[in-house]
């Protein structure tokens, strides 16, 4: 493997780039692991430094949304944001872009469809909504407003990114259950945020989803992922201490690192790791 990337090289939200330094570092406590499965591996990010660190151990890398297409679309995403580039040259940046442009901007993305049948809408998102907003699709994208905040430079190709590693696509219980006997296997868990809104988002992530998770880390070996937001830690600290029990945690080494959203509002990300 060539490059050694410390983000993914496409936007991806729950990336785990802010643990590049603690968890390669952590990594070198699981020397002789033949075996790393990334459960929930969004960009792949964590799967690609288990990769660099050992070249000769397997690495399974879930790839749930389907990341790695991104990736090996990267040069015709760039040719899409260069047409946006031309569409915008003098609209003001960071501004709502007029109807005409926007107009403009979506023909250029169906022509482009009809063209090659693939489009990163989720990378196109980030250099057209308002911070944090992604469509998935067409229609999703054309009913929002649009802003002028195209990126600058077009994206590096990363053909090299996920080499040698194994992409699989299937819920983690079924990934689970194929390694779970195999001596000496790793997992990386890190689900999806504990949603406490009511929304209608088809892969809502409530309690008992979460819950659930815990039963890949008894007995494994294991990174696991969460926030003070989740409150995980308080309550299975808690079931242990008033109702008896095994807490998963217990043993496990915890690395800390403060987010900030804005100012005045911030959050710590979690990751602990074991080796049984
Ligand atoms: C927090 S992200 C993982 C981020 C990843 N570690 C990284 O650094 O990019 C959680 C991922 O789990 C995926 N996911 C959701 N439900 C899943 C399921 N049932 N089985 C496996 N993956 C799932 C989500 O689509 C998302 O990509």
């Amino acid at each position: 493997m060539s490059k050694n990337y410390n983000q993914s090289p496409l936007p991806f939200q729950g990336q785990k780039r802010r643990f590049s330094t603690a968890f390669k570092e952590a990594l070198n406590e699981f020397k002789t692991a033949p075996v790393f499965v990334d459960l929930f591996g969004g960009s792949g990010l964590l799967s690609h430094w288990a990769k660099s660190q050992y070249p000769d151990a397997t690495v399974v890398y879930n790839d749930y949304d389907d990341y790695h297409l991104r990736v090996s679309n990267i040069e015709r995403t760039n040719v899409l944001l260069a047409e946006f580039r031309f569409i915008l040259k003098d609209a003001p940046v960071d501004k709502v872009i007029s109807k005409e442009a926007k107009a403009a901007i979506l023909k250029a993305i169906k022509q482009e469809e009809k063209r090659s049948g693939y489009i990163d809408y989720i990378t196109i998102s980030s250099s057209l909504l308002f911070s944090m907003n992604y469509a998935t699709n067409y229609n999703d994208l054309s009913k929002q407003c649009m802003y002028n905040c195209v990126r600058k430079n077009d994206y590096e190709p990363a053909n090299d990114y996920i080499d040698g590693i194994e992409v699989v696509k299937m819920d983690y219980r079924q990934l689970f259950d194929r390694w779970k006997h195999v001596p000496e296997v790793v997992f990386f868990i890190d689900p999806p945020y504990l949603s406490t809104d009511c929304s209608t988002y088809s892969n809502y992530w409530k309690l008992a989803n979460y819950l659930d998770v815990l039963q890949c880390l008894k007995g494994t070996n294991y990174f696991y992922f969460t926030s003070n937001k989740s409150s995980i830690l308080e309550l299975t600290n808690w079931l242990e201490k008033n109702l008896g029990g095994e807490n998963p945690f217990s043993g496990a080494t915890k690395v800390e690192m403060n987010a900030r959203m804005n100012h005045n509002a911030g959050y710590v990300d979690i990751m602990l790791y074991k080796r049984v």
